[in-house]
Protein backbone atom coordinates (compact mmCIF):
# COMPACT_ATOMS: atom_id res chain seq x y z
CA UNK A 1 0.00 0.00 0.00
CA UNK A 2 2.31 3.00 1.07
CA UNK A 3 4.46 4.19 -1.66
CA UNK A 4 6.13 7.25 -2.33
CA UNK A 5 7.10 9.92 -4.11
CA UNK A 6 7.13 11.66 -7.56
CA UNK A 7 9.10 14.92 -7.21
CA UNK A 8 10.74 17.28 -8.46
CA UNK A 9 13.50 19.59 -6.75
CA UNK A 10 11.93 22.75 -8.80
CA UNK A 11 9.32 25.17 -9.10
CA UNK A 12 8.03 27.62 -6.33
CA UNK A 13 8.83 26.98 -2.85
CA UNK A 14 6.01 27.72 -0.37
CA UNK A 15 7.57 28.76 2.33
CA UNK A 16 5.99 28.36 6.06
CA UNK A 17 5.43 31.98 7.21
CA UNK A 18 4.31 31.59 10.95
CA UNK A 19 6.90 32.46 14.26
CA UNK A 20 7.67 30.06 16.46
CA UNK A 21 5.71 31.34 18.66
CA UNK A 22 2.27 31.80 16.38
CA UNK A 23 3.07 27.95 15.69
CA UNK A 24 3.54 27.48 19.27
CA UNK A 25 -0.13 29.24 20.33
CA UNK A 26 -1.90 27.74 17.27
CA UNK A 27 -0.33 24.05 18.80
CA UNK A 28 -2.21 24.64 21.90
CA UNK A 29 -5.58 24.23 20.08
CA UNK A 30 -8.85 24.31 21.59
CA UNK A 31 -8.70 22.69 25.30
CA UNK A 32 -11.74 21.98 27.76
CA UNK A 33 -10.28 24.17 30.19
CA UNK A 34 -7.07 26.07 29.08
CA UNK A 35 -5.09 28.25 31.10
CA UNK A 36 -2.53 29.73 28.84
CA UNK A 37 0.51 31.47 30.32
CA UNK A 38 2.57 33.16 27.96
CA UNK A 39 5.69 34.46 30.07
CA UNK A 40 7.81 36.02 27.61
CA UNK A 41 10.96 36.94 29.34
CA UNK A 42 14.23 37.84 28.55
CA UNK A 43 15.52 34.28 27.59
CA UNK A 44 12.13 32.25 27.43
CA UNK A 45 9.06 31.86 27.01
CA UNK A 46 6.84 29.38 27.87
CA UNK A 47 3.11 28.82 26.68
CA UNK A 48 1.64 26.15 29.40
CA UNK A 49 -2.18 25.06 28.46
CA UNK A 50 -4.07 22.61 30.36
CA UNK A 51 -6.64 20.05 29.45
CA UNK A 52 -8.46 18.89 32.65
CA UNK A 53 -11.51 17.03 34.54
CA UNK A 54 -12.03 16.51 37.88
CA UNK A 55 -9.28 15.49 39.70
CA UNK A 56 -6.49 15.20 37.49
CA UNK A 57 -5.20 17.25 34.03
CA UNK A 58 -2.76 16.88 31.13
CA UNK A 59 -0.80 20.20 30.43
CA UNK A 60 1.23 21.09 27.23
CA UNK A 61 4.15 23.09 28.24
CA UNK A 62 5.63 24.81 25.16
CA UNK A 63 9.51 26.41 25.76
CA UNK A 64 10.79 29.06 23.22
CA UNK A 65 14.29 29.47 23.53
CA UNK A 66 14.46 33.23 23.56
CA UNK A 67 18.02 33.81 24.56
CA UNK A 68 21.61 32.14 23.76
CA UNK A 69 21.44 28.59 21.61
CA UNK A 70 21.65 25.86 24.00
CA UNK A 71 23.02 22.64 23.42
CA UNK A 72 24.03 20.77 26.65
CA UNK A 73 20.40 20.37 27.81
CA UNK A 74 17.43 22.47 29.38
CA UNK A 75 16.06 22.63 33.13
CA UNK A 76 13.03 23.47 32.97
CA UNK A 77 11.25 24.87 36.70
CA UNK A 78 8.45 26.32 38.14
CA UNK A 79 6.44 26.45 41.61
CA UNK A 80 2.64 25.17 41.57
CA UNK A 81 0.31 27.19 43.21
CA UNK A 82 -1.65 23.66 44.84
CA UNK A 83 -1.44 20.45 45.33
CA UNK A 84 -0.57 19.37 41.74
CA UNK A 85 1.25 16.71 41.88
CA UNK A 86 2.63 15.53 38.69
CA UNK A 87 2.52 11.35 37.59
CA UNK A 88 4.26 11.25 34.48
CA UNK A 89 5.77 13.18 31.78
CA UNK A 90 6.44 13.20 27.86
CA UNK A 91 9.65 14.24 25.98
CA UNK A 92 10.92 15.17 29.43
CA UNK A 93 11.57 14.05 32.48
CA UNK A 94 10.72 15.54 35.74
CA UNK A 95 11.41 15.23 39.42
CA UNK A 96 9.25 17.26 41.97
CA UNK A 97 9.77 18.37 45.55
CA UNK A 98 6.74 19.65 47.46
CA UNK A 99 5.42 22.43 45.08
CA UNK A 100 8.46 22.76 42.97
CA UNK A 101 8.43 20.80 39.49
CA UNK A 102 12.07 20.19 37.50
CA UNK A 103 11.52 19.02 34.14
CA UNK A 104 14.10 18.03 32.02
CA UNK A 105 15.07 17.76 27.96
CA UNK A 106 14.73 14.11 26.31
CA UNK A 107 17.07 12.63 25.12
CA UNK A 108 16.77 13.94 21.51
CA UNK A 109 15.40 17.59 22.19
CA UNK A 110 18.49 18.67 24.32
CA UNK A 111 19.10 21.53 21.59
CA UNK A 112 17.04 24.61 21.25
CA UNK A 113 18.67 27.58 19.00
CA UNK A 114 17.68 30.87 19.54
CA UNK A 115 13.79 31.45 19.01
CA UNK A 116 13.51 27.42 19.00
CA UNK A 117 10.43 25.78 20.21
CA UNK A 118 9.97 22.50 21.77
CA UNK A 119 6.73 20.77 23.07
CA UNK A 120 6.54 18.86 26.07
CA UNK A 121 4.03 18.08 28.22
CA UNK A 122 3.11 16.06 31.71
CA UNK A 123 -0.04 14.47 33.37
CA UNK A 124 -1.04 15.47 37.06
CA UNK A 125 -3.45 14.82 39.60
CA UNK A 126 -4.75 17.56 41.58
CA UNK A 127 -7.55 18.68 44.14
CA UNK A 128 -9.33 22.08 44.89
CA UNK A 129 -7.88 24.13 42.31
CA UNK A 130 -6.09 23.71 39.36
CA UNK A 131 -4.14 27.20 38.98
CA UNK A 132 -1.49 27.75 36.54
CA UNK A 133 2.35 28.75 37.63
CA UNK A 134 2.58 32.10 37.16
CA UNK A 135 6.77 32.06 36.49
CA UNK A 136 8.93 29.36 34.99
CA UNK A 137 12.84 29.37 34.58
CA UNK A 138 14.51 28.26 31.77
CA UNK A 139 18.02 27.04 32.72
CA UNK A 140 17.99 29.33 35.63
CA UNK A 141 16.55 32.75 33.42
CA UNK A 142 13.31 33.49 34.47
CA UNK A 143 10.62 33.57 31.31
CA UNK A 144 9.16 37.01 31.27
CA UNK A 145 9.89 39.02 28.34
CA UNK A 146 8.96 38.76 24.78
CA UNK A 147 11.68 39.84 22.76
CA UNK A 148 15.37 38.33 21.80
CA UNK A 149 17.61 39.97 24.84
CA UNK A 150 19.86 41.83 24.07
CA UNK A 151 22.82 41.02 26.33
CA UNK A 152 23.12 37.36 26.89
CA UNK A 153 21.76 35.66 29.88
CA UNK A 154 23.12 36.55 33.44
CA UNK A 155 23.35 32.66 34.46
CA UNK A 156 24.17 30.52 31.47
CA UNK A 157 23.37 26.99 32.90
CA UNK A 158 26.82 25.80 34.50
CA UNK A 159 26.13 22.32 34.85
CA UNK A 160 23.79 20.84 32.27
CA UNK A 161 22.67 17.41 32.46
CA UNK A 162 24.82 14.91 31.52
CA UNK A 163 22.56 12.10 31.41
CA UNK A 164 19.47 13.41 29.56
CA UNK A 165 16.74 10.66 29.74
CA UNK A 166 16.43 8.44 27.45
CA UNK A 167 13.21 6.46 28.06
CA UNK A 168 9.98 8.92 28.31
CA UNK A 169 7.08 6.95 30.07
CA UNK A 170 6.10 4.37 28.04
CA UNK A 171 2.88 3.67 30.14
CA UNK A 172 -0.91 5.27 29.63
CA UNK A 173 -2.69 7.34 32.40
CA UNK A 174 -3.76 5.04 34.91
CA UNK A 175 -6.44 6.88 36.56
CA UNK A 176 -8.18 7.82 33.60
CA UNK A 177 -11.74 9.67 33.69
CA UNK A 178 -14.45 7.40 33.24
CA UNK A 179 -17.07 9.81 31.98
CA UNK A 180 -16.09 11.92 29.38
CA UNK A 181 -18.80 14.27 28.51
CA UNK A 182 -21.10 13.09 25.69
CA UNK A 183 -22.04 15.00 22.36
CA UNK A 184 -19.33 17.73 22.57
CA UNK A 185 -15.93 16.53 20.93
CA UNK A 186 -12.67 17.21 23.20
CA UNK A 187 -9.82 18.90 21.47
CA UNK A 188 -7.57 15.38 21.67
CA UNK A 189 -9.53 12.74 22.37
CA UNK A 190 -6.99 10.53 23.34
CA UNK A 191 -5.94 12.65 26.16
CA UNK A 192 -6.99 11.27 29.27
CA UNK A 193 -8.64 8.37 28.59
CA UNK A 194 -7.38 4.65 27.66
CA UNK A 195 -7.06 3.17 23.99
CA UNK A 196 -9.35 -0.01 22.97
CA UNK A 197 -6.70 -3.48 22.93
CA UNK A 198 -7.81 -5.35 20.07
CA UNK A 199 -8.20 -8.59 21.30
CA UNK A 200 -8.02 -10.16 18.02
CA UNK A 201 -4.32 -8.58 17.23
CA UNK A 202 -3.41 -9.23 21.33
CA UNK A 203 -3.82 -13.05 21.17
CA UNK A 204 -1.58 -12.56 17.94
CA UNK A 205 0.89 -10.96 19.43
CA UNK A 206 0.65 -13.25 22.99
CA UNK A 207 1.25 -16.23 20.45
CA UNK A 208 4.85 -15.34 20.08
CA UNK A 209 7.58 -15.24 22.51
CA UNK A 210 7.96 -11.93 24.64
CA UNK A 211 4.98 -10.77 23.13
CA UNK A 212 3.04 -10.31 25.91
CA UNK A 213 5.32 -7.26 26.68
CA UNK A 214 3.68 -4.87 23.95
CA UNK A 215 0.19 -6.87 23.65
CA UNK A 216 -1.51 -4.17 26.06
CA UNK A 217 -0.96 -1.21 23.34
CA UNK A 218 -4.23 -0.06 21.54
CA UNK A 219 -4.00 -0.77 18.10
CA UNK A 220 -6.50 -0.14 15.09
CA UNK A 221 -8.62 -2.30 13.97
CA UNK A 222 -8.87 -2.03 9.81
CA UNK A 223 -12.31 -1.98 7.91
CA UNK A 224 -10.91 -3.27 4.81
CA UNK A 225 -13.64 -4.85 3.29
CA UNK A 226 -17.57 -4.67 3.21
CA UNK A 227 -17.31 -7.67 5.22
CA UNK A 228 -15.42 -6.99 7.89
CA UNK A 229 -18.51 -4.52 9.81
CA UNK A 230 -19.84 -7.94 10.23
CA UNK A 231 -16.65 -9.89 10.67
CA UNK A 232 -14.45 -12.34 7.92
CA UNK A 233 -14.31 -15.43 10.21
CA UNK A 234 -12.93 -17.06 6.72
CA UNK A 235 -10.22 -14.45 6.11
CA UNK A 236 -6.52 -14.46 6.62
CA UNK A 237 -5.67 -11.28 6.99
CA UNK A 238 -8.98 -10.13 9.50
CA UNK A 239 -10.80 -11.72 12.43
CA UNK A 240 -14.37 -12.52 13.21
CA UNK A 241 -15.42 -9.74 15.55
CA UNK A 242 -16.75 -7.29 13.55
CA UNK A 243 -17.32 -3.49 14.21
CA UNK A 244 -20.08 -3.74 16.90
CA UNK A 245 -18.30 -6.87 18.43
CA UNK A 246 -14.99 -4.34 18.98
CA UNK A 247 -17.54 -1.47 20.04
CA UNK A 248 -18.69 -3.67 22.46
CA UNK A 249 -15.47 -4.82 23.89
CA UNK A 250 -14.63 -1.52 23.89
CA UNK A 251 -16.50 -0.54 26.42
CA UNK A 252 -16.63 -3.74 28.35
CA UNK A 253 -12.97 -2.93 28.55
CA UNK A 254 -13.78 0.65 29.99
CA UNK A 255 -12.24 2.23 27.04
CA UNK A 256 -12.24 5.56 26.66
CA UNK A 257 -11.34 5.67 22.60
CA UNK A 258 -11.13 3.18 19.80
CA UNK A 259 -9.37 3.45 16.67
CA UNK A 260 -11.25 2.07 12.96
CA UNK A 261 -9.59 2.42 9.60
CA UNK A 262 -12.11 3.54 7.31
CA UNK A 263 -9.85 1.39 3.81
CA UNK A 264 -12.42 0.72 1.19
CA UNK A 265 -12.39 2.71 -1.82
CA UNK A 266 -13.63 2.15 -5.14
CA UNK A 267 -10.33 1.82 -7.13
CA UNK A 268 -8.16 1.01 -3.80
CA UNK A 269 -4.57 1.21 -3.67
CA UNK A 270 -4.66 2.24 -7.28
CA UNK A 271 -0.43 2.30 -7.31
CA UNK A 272 0.05 -0.44 -5.97
CA UNK A 273 -1.10 -3.76 -5.83
CA UNK A 274 -0.91 -6.31 -2.61
CA UNK A 275 -3.93 -3.60 -0.96
CA UNK A 276 -6.24 -3.65 -4.06
CA UNK A 277 -9.80 -3.47 -2.78
CA UNK A 278 -12.84 -5.25 -3.19
CA UNK A 279 -14.80 -2.21 -5.39
CA UNK A 280 -13.74 -1.33 -9.31
CA UNK A 281 -13.13 1.92 -10.16
CA UNK A 282 -17.13 2.98 -10.70
CA UNK A 283 -18.27 1.39 -7.19
CA UNK A 284 -18.87 4.75 -5.52
CA UNK A 285 -22.48 4.07 -4.88
CA UNK A 286 -21.45 0.67 -3.14
CA UNK A 287 -19.07 2.26 -1.01
CA UNK A 288 -21.44 4.68 0.22
CA UNK A 289 -24.86 2.84 0.66
CA UNK A 290 -23.27 -0.92 1.30
CA UNK A 291 -19.93 0.45 3.33
CA UNK A 292 -19.91 3.93 4.92
CA UNK A 293 -23.74 4.46 5.18
CA UNK A 294 -23.58 0.89 8.15
CA UNK A 295 -20.61 1.96 9.57
CA UNK A 296 -22.26 4.78 10.50
CA UNK A 297 -25.33 3.41 11.55
CA UNK A 298 -23.22 1.11 14.06
CA UNK A 299 -21.04 3.76 15.33
CA UNK A 300 -23.91 6.43 15.77
CA UNK A 301 -25.82 3.85 18.23
CA UNK A 302 -26.31 5.73 21.56
CA UNK A 303 -24.86 2.46 23.50
CA UNK A 304 -21.26 4.02 22.34
CA UNK A 305 -22.01 7.71 22.83
CA UNK A 306 -19.39 7.98 25.88
CA UNK A 307 -16.78 6.31 23.52
CA UNK A 308 -14.44 8.64 21.31
CA UNK A 309 -14.18 6.66 18.18
CA UNK A 310 -11.46 7.23 16.34
CA UNK A 311 -11.48 6.99 12.30
CA UNK A 312 -8.70 6.86 10.18
CA UNK A 313 -9.83 7.76 6.67
CA UNK A 314 -8.94 6.24 3.50
CA UNK A 315 -5.23 5.56 3.62
CA UNK A 316 -2.77 6.78 0.51
CA UNK A 317 -5.84 7.49 -1.37
CA UNK A 318 -5.65 11.32 -1.95
CA UNK A 319 -1.96 11.93 -2.23
CA UNK A 320 -1.96 9.32 -4.58
CA UNK A 321 -4.16 11.76 -7.10
CA UNK A 322 -1.46 14.15 -6.36
CA UNK A 323 1.69 12.48 -6.98
CA UNK A 324 0.74 9.15 -9.14
CA UNK A 325 -1.47 9.90 -11.87
CA UNK A 326 0.82 8.70 -14.52
CA UNK A 327 -0.61 5.31 -13.49
CA UNK A 328 -3.92 4.60 -15.24
CA UNK A 329 -5.52 3.35 -12.10
CA UNK A 330 -5.08 6.29 -10.29
CA UNK A 331 -5.56 8.57 -13.36
CA UNK A 332 -9.39 7.12 -13.33
CA UNK A 333 -9.74 7.36 -9.45
CA UNK A 334 -9.10 11.18 -10.48
CA UNK A 335 -10.95 11.45 -13.11
CA UNK A 336 -14.39 9.67 -11.75
CA UNK A 337 -14.15 11.76 -8.61
CA UNK A 338 -14.25 7.99 -6.63
CA UNK A 339 -11.83 9.39 -4.23
CA UNK A 340 -12.73 12.65 -3.56
CA UNK A 341 -16.67 12.28 -3.34
CA UNK A 342 -16.03 8.84 -1.19
CA UNK A 343 -13.61 10.70 1.30
CA UNK A 344 -15.93 13.50 1.74
CA UNK A 345 -19.12 11.27 2.27
CA UNK A 346 -16.92 9.13 5.09
CA UNK A 347 -16.45 12.60 6.25
CA UNK A 348 -20.11 13.97 6.55
CA UNK A 349 -21.53 10.83 7.26
CA UNK A 350 -19.30 10.14 9.73
CA UNK A 351 -18.57 13.47 11.08
CA UNK A 352 -22.26 13.79 11.69
CA UNK A 353 -21.85 11.93 14.92
CA UNK A 354 -20.56 14.13 17.47
CA UNK A 355 -18.31 10.94 19.19
CA UNK A 356 -16.58 10.50 16.18
CA UNK A 357 -12.92 11.98 15.57
CA UNK A 358 -12.34 11.88 11.95
CA UNK A 359 -8.39 11.73 11.06
CA UNK A 360 -7.66 11.76 6.89
CA UNK A 361 -4.51 10.10 5.98
CA UNK A 362 -1.55 12.31 4.92
CA UNK A 363 1.30 10.03 3.73
CA UNK A 364 4.58 10.69 5.27
CA UNK A 365 7.54 12.93 4.56
CA UNK A 366 9.45 10.24 1.86
CA UNK A 367 6.10 10.52 0.40
CA UNK A 368 5.09 14.71 -0.03
CA UNK A 369 7.93 16.67 1.35
CA UNK A 370 8.66 17.82 -1.16
CA UNK A 371 7.02 21.76 -1.91
CA UNK A 372 5.98 20.22 -5.82
CA UNK A 373 3.44 17.70 -3.33
CA UNK A 374 3.26 19.38 -0.06
CA UNK A 375 0.72 22.14 -0.75
CA UNK A 376 -1.14 20.44 -3.60
CA UNK A 377 -1.91 17.33 -0.90
CA UNK A 378 -2.94 20.08 1.41
CA UNK A 379 -5.41 21.38 -0.93
CA UNK A 380 -6.62 18.54 -2.16
CA UNK A 381 -7.45 16.58 1.48
CA UNK A 382 -9.41 20.33 2.02
CA UNK A 383 -11.31 19.89 -1.49
CA UNK A 384 -12.16 16.23 -0.16
CA UNK A 385 -13.37 17.22 2.91
CA UNK A 386 -15.84 19.93 1.26
CA UNK A 387 -16.71 17.66 -1.17
CA UNK A 388 -20.21 15.25 -1.02
CA UNK A 389 -21.74 18.28 0.81
CA UNK A 390 -18.73 17.17 3.62
CA UNK A 391 -17.02 20.87 5.11
CA UNK A 392 -13.80 21.27 6.67
CA UNK A 393 -15.45 21.09 10.41
CA UNK A 394 -15.81 17.50 9.58
CA UNK A 395 -11.88 16.61 10.02
CA UNK A 396 -10.62 16.88 13.65
CA UNK A 397 -7.29 16.06 12.06
CA UNK A 398 -4.66 14.22 9.89
CA UNK A 399 -2.27 10.96 10.51
CA UNK A 400 0.85 10.63 8.74
CA UNK A 401 2.87 7.39 8.29
CA UNK A 402 0.20 4.92 8.50
CA UNK A 403 1.79 1.68 7.64
CA UNK A 404 5.05 3.21 6.99
CA UNK A 405 8.94 3.00 8.57
CA UNK A 406 9.79 6.66 8.55
CA UNK A 407 11.91 7.36 11.85
CA UNK A 408 10.22 10.00 14.12
CA UNK A 409 13.00 11.43 14.68
CA UNK A 410 16.21 11.59 12.54
CA UNK A 411 18.57 12.60 15.71
CA UNK A 412 21.93 12.65 13.87
CA UNK A 413 20.99 14.33 10.62
CA UNK A 414 19.03 17.92 10.61
CA UNK A 415 17.46 19.36 7.49
CA UNK A 416 19.38 22.26 8.36
CA UNK A 417 22.67 20.70 8.42
CA UNK A 418 25.63 21.08 5.67
CA UNK A 419 28.65 19.30 5.41
CA UNK A 420 31.49 21.48 3.75
CA UNK A 421 29.14 23.89 2.43
CA UNK A 422 26.67 20.84 0.90
CA UNK A 423 23.05 20.83 2.42
CA UNK A 424 22.22 17.10 3.23
CA UNK A 425 19.02 17.94 1.20
CA UNK A 426 21.52 17.31 -1.77
CA UNK A 427 22.56 13.76 -0.43
CA UNK A 428 21.04 10.35 -2.18
CA UNK A 429 19.29 9.68 0.55
CA UNK A 430 17.27 13.00 1.10
CA UNK A 431 16.93 13.49 -2.50
CA UNK A 432 16.18 17.65 -2.08
CA UNK A 433 13.06 16.44 0.39
CA UNK A 434 12.40 19.28 2.74
CA UNK A 435 12.25 16.99 5.41
CA UNK A 436 13.68 14.19 7.23
CA UNK A 437 11.49 13.11 9.88
CA UNK A 438 8.26 12.61 10.36
CA UNK A 439 7.70 14.55 13.62
CA UNK A 440 9.24 17.90 11.64
CA UNK A 441 6.72 16.96 8.62
CA UNK A 442 3.62 16.41 10.53
CA UNK A 443 3.89 19.24 12.37
CA UNK A 444 5.02 21.90 8.90
CA UNK A 445 1.87 20.01 7.45
CA UNK A 446 -0.29 20.95 9.68
CA UNK A 447 0.55 24.52 9.33
CA UNK A 448 0.37 24.04 5.68
CA UNK A 449 -3.28 22.07 6.26
CA UNK A 450 -4.47 25.45 8.82
CA UNK A 451 -3.26 27.88 5.42
CA UNK A 452 -5.18 25.61 3.20
CA UNK A 453 -8.66 26.08 5.34
CA UNK A 454 -8.41 23.94 8.51
CA UNK A 455 -8.92 24.68 11.91
CA UNK A 456 -6.19 26.12 13.51
CA UNK A 457 -7.25 23.19 16.38
CA UNK A 458 -6.72 19.92 14.29
CA UNK A 459 -3.79 17.43 15.58
CA UNK A 460 -1.82 15.62 13.49
CA UNK A 461 -1.60 11.50 14.52
CA UNK A 462 1.74 9.73 13.70
CA UNK A 463 1.85 5.83 13.28
CA UNK A 464 4.89 4.39 15.51
CA UNK A 465 4.03 1.28 15.14
CA UNK A 466 7.11 0.42 13.15
CA UNK A 467 9.24 3.53 12.54
CA UNK A 468 11.68 2.42 15.90
CA UNK A 469 14.68 1.06 13.92
CA UNK A 470 16.48 0.15 17.28
CA UNK A 471 18.89 -2.64 17.37
CA UNK A 472 22.61 -3.06 16.80
CA UNK A 473 22.76 -1.83 13.33
CA UNK A 474 21.44 1.58 15.01
CA UNK A 475 23.53 4.66 14.47
CA UNK A 476 25.12 6.53 17.90
CA UNK A 477 26.13 9.58 16.35
CA UNK A 478 26.31 11.58 13.22
CA UNK A 479 28.28 9.94 10.23
CA UNK A 480 31.48 11.10 8.75
CA UNK A 481 31.91 14.33 6.88
CA UNK A 482 33.54 13.41 3.84
CA UNK A 483 30.40 14.39 1.79
CA UNK A 484 26.90 14.71 2.37
CA UNK A 485 26.29 11.03 1.57
CA UNK A 486 28.68 9.56 4.16
CA UNK A 487 27.35 11.81 6.21
CA UNK A 488 23.48 11.12 6.31
CA UNK A 489 24.14 7.57 5.24
CA UNK A 490 25.87 7.00 8.39
CA UNK A 491 23.88 9.26 10.95
CA UNK A 492 20.33 7.87 10.02
CA UNK A 493 18.77 5.66 11.74
CA UNK A 494 16.50 4.59 8.77
CA UNK A 495 18.16 2.11 7.64
CA UNK A 496 16.01 1.40 4.73
CA UNK A 497 17.61 0.94 1.26
CA UNK A 498 14.89 3.79 -0.20
CA UNK A 499 12.79 6.00 1.80
CA UNK A 500 10.30 5.09 -1.12
CA UNK A 501 10.45 1.44 0.20
CA UNK A 502 7.10 0.29 1.89
CA UNK A 503 6.88 -3.34 2.22
CA UNK A 504 7.93 -5.63 5.26
CA UNK A 505 11.50 -3.60 5.86
CA UNK A 506 13.72 -5.76 6.88
CA UNK A 507 15.55 -4.00 10.46
CA UNK A 508 12.77 -2.00 11.22
CA UNK A 509 11.49 -2.07 15.11
CA UNK A 510 8.12 -1.05 17.16
CA UNK A 511 8.56 2.54 17.56
CA UNK A 512 7.08 4.81 20.33
CA UNK A 513 4.34 3.08 22.67
CA UNK A 514 0.89 4.76 21.97
CA UNK A 515 1.26 8.10 23.90
CA UNK A 516 -1.67 11.51 23.77
CA UNK A 517 -0.26 14.72 23.52
CA UNK A 518 3.76 13.93 23.00
CA UNK A 519 4.64 17.10 21.30
CA UNK A 520 3.50 20.56 20.15
CA UNK A 521 0.17 20.00 17.54
CA UNK A 522 0.33 16.37 17.37
CA UNK A 523 -2.47 14.42 19.58
CA UNK A 524 -0.84 11.19 19.96
CA UNK A 525 1.59 8.68 18.44
CA UNK A 526 -0.67 5.56 17.57
CA UNK A 527 -0.05 2.12 16.46
CA UNK A 528 -2.67 2.05 13.17
CA UNK A 529 -0.82 -0.60 11.39
CA UNK A 530 -1.14 -3.56 13.91
CA UNK A 531 2.75 -4.69 14.27
CA UNK A 532 3.07 -8.25 12.53
CA UNK A 533 0.72 -7.85 10.11
CA UNK A 534 2.08 -8.34 6.93
CA UNK A 535 2.21 -5.24 3.85
CA UNK A 536 2.09 -7.63 1.43
CA UNK A 537 3.27 -11.03 0.13
CA UNK A 538 6.69 -11.49 -1.17
CA UNK A 539 5.49 -13.71 -4.08
CA UNK A 540 2.03 -14.75 -6.04
CA UNK A 541 -0.09 -16.34 -3.50
CA UNK A 542 -3.86 -17.24 -4.33
CA UNK A 543 -6.26 -16.10 -2.00
CA UNK A 544 -9.60 -15.65 -1.23
CA UNK A 545 -9.14 -12.16 0.19
CA UNK A 546 -8.69 -10.60 -3.16
CA UNK A 547 -5.27 -9.47 -2.49
CA UNK A 548 -2.54 -9.01 -5.37
CA UNK A 549 0.79 -9.28 -5.41
CA UNK A 550 3.23 -6.42 -5.25
CA UNK A 551 6.84 -7.01 -6.55
CA UNK A 552 7.49 -3.99 -3.74
CA UNK A 553 7.41 -6.95 -1.47
CA UNK A 554 9.79 -9.15 -2.89
CA UNK A 555 12.88 -8.90 -1.55
CA UNK A 556 14.71 -9.92 -5.37
CA UNK A 557 13.04 -7.10 -7.20
CA UNK A 558 15.03 -4.40 -8.34
CA UNK A 559 12.45 -1.60 -7.87
CA UNK A 560 10.40 0.77 -9.74
CA UNK A 561 10.39 4.54 -10.47
CA UNK A 562 8.87 5.26 -7.02
CA UNK A 563 11.88 3.60 -5.17
CA UNK A 564 14.81 5.05 -7.54
CA UNK A 565 14.91 1.58 -8.92
CA UNK A 566 16.35 0.59 -5.48
CA UNK A 567 15.93 -3.39 -3.97
CA UNK A 568 13.04 -2.89 -1.94
CA UNK A 569 14.67 -4.02 1.50
CA UNK A 570 11.50 -6.43 2.25
CA UNK A 571 11.45 -9.71 4.62
CA UNK A 572 11.25 -12.82 2.40
CA UNK A 573 8.13 -15.54 2.75
CA UNK A 574 5.93 -12.76 3.91
CA UNK A 575 1.95 -13.75 3.53
CA UNK A 576 -0.92 -11.42 1.69
CA UNK A 577 -1.48 -8.21 3.55
CA UNK A 578 -3.11 -7.90 6.82
CA UNK A 579 -2.34 -12.38 7.39
CA UNK A 580 0.04 -12.94 10.88
CA UNK A 581 3.15 -12.97 9.66
CA UNK A 582 5.57 -13.92 12.60
CA UNK A 583 9.28 -13.63 11.80
CA UNK A 584 8.13 -9.67 11.24
CA UNK A 585 6.73 -9.15 14.58
CA UNK A 586 9.57 -11.16 16.28
CA UNK A 587 12.31 -8.85 14.59
CA UNK A 588 10.11 -5.80 15.13
CA UNK A 589 10.35 -6.18 19.16
CA UNK A 590 14.19 -6.82 18.82
CA UNK A 591 14.48 -3.79 16.99
CA UNK A 592 12.12 -1.76 19.30
CA UNK A 593 13.27 1.67 19.84
CA UNK A 594 13.01 2.76 22.79
CA UNK A 595 13.73 -0.71 23.47
CA UNK A 596 11.29 -3.29 25.22
C1 LIG B 1 -4.40 -4.81 4.42
C2 LIG B 1 -5.60 -5.03 5.32
C3 LIG B 1 -5.15 -5.13 6.75
C4 LIG B 1 -4.30 -3.95 7.12
C5 LIG B 1 -3.77 -4.03 8.53
C6 LIG B 1 -3.59 -3.64 4.89
O1 LIG B 1 -2.44 -3.54 4.14
O2 LIG B 1 -4.80 -4.62 3.10
O3 LIG B 1 -6.25 -6.21 4.94
O4 LIG B 1 -6.28 -5.22 7.59
O5 LIG B 1 -3.21 -3.82 6.25
O6 LIG B 1 -2.84 -5.03 8.69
Amino acid sequence: MNLNSLHGAGGARWRRGLTAAAAALLGSGVVVVAATQANAAAGCRVDYSVNQWSNGFTANVNITNLGDPISGGWTLEWDFAGNQAVTQSWSSTYTQSGRHVTLKNASWNGSLATNASTGVGFQATYSGTNTAPTSFRLNGTTCNGGTTPTNPPTNPPTNPPTNPPTNPPTNPPTNPPTNPPSGTRVDNPYVGVRGYVNPEWKAKAESEPGGNRVSNNPTAVWLDRIAAIEGTPDSESNGPMGLRDHLDAALAQGAGYAQFVIYNLPGRDCSALASNGELGVDELPRYKSQYIDPIAAIMGDQKYRNLRIIAIIEIDSLPNLVTNTNIAKCATMKSNGGYVDGVGYALAKLGAIPNVYNYIDAAHHGWIGWDTNFGPSADMMATAARASGSTLNNVHGFITNTANYSALVEPYVKITDNVNGTSVRQSKWIDWNFYVDELSFAQAFRQRLIQAGFSSSVGMLIDTSRNGWGGSARPTGPGATTNVDTYVNGGRIDRRIHPGNWCNQSGAGLGERPKAAPASGIDAYVWVKPPGESDGSSREIPNNDGKGFDRMCDPTYTGNERNGNNMTGALANAPISGAWFSAQFRELMANAYPPL
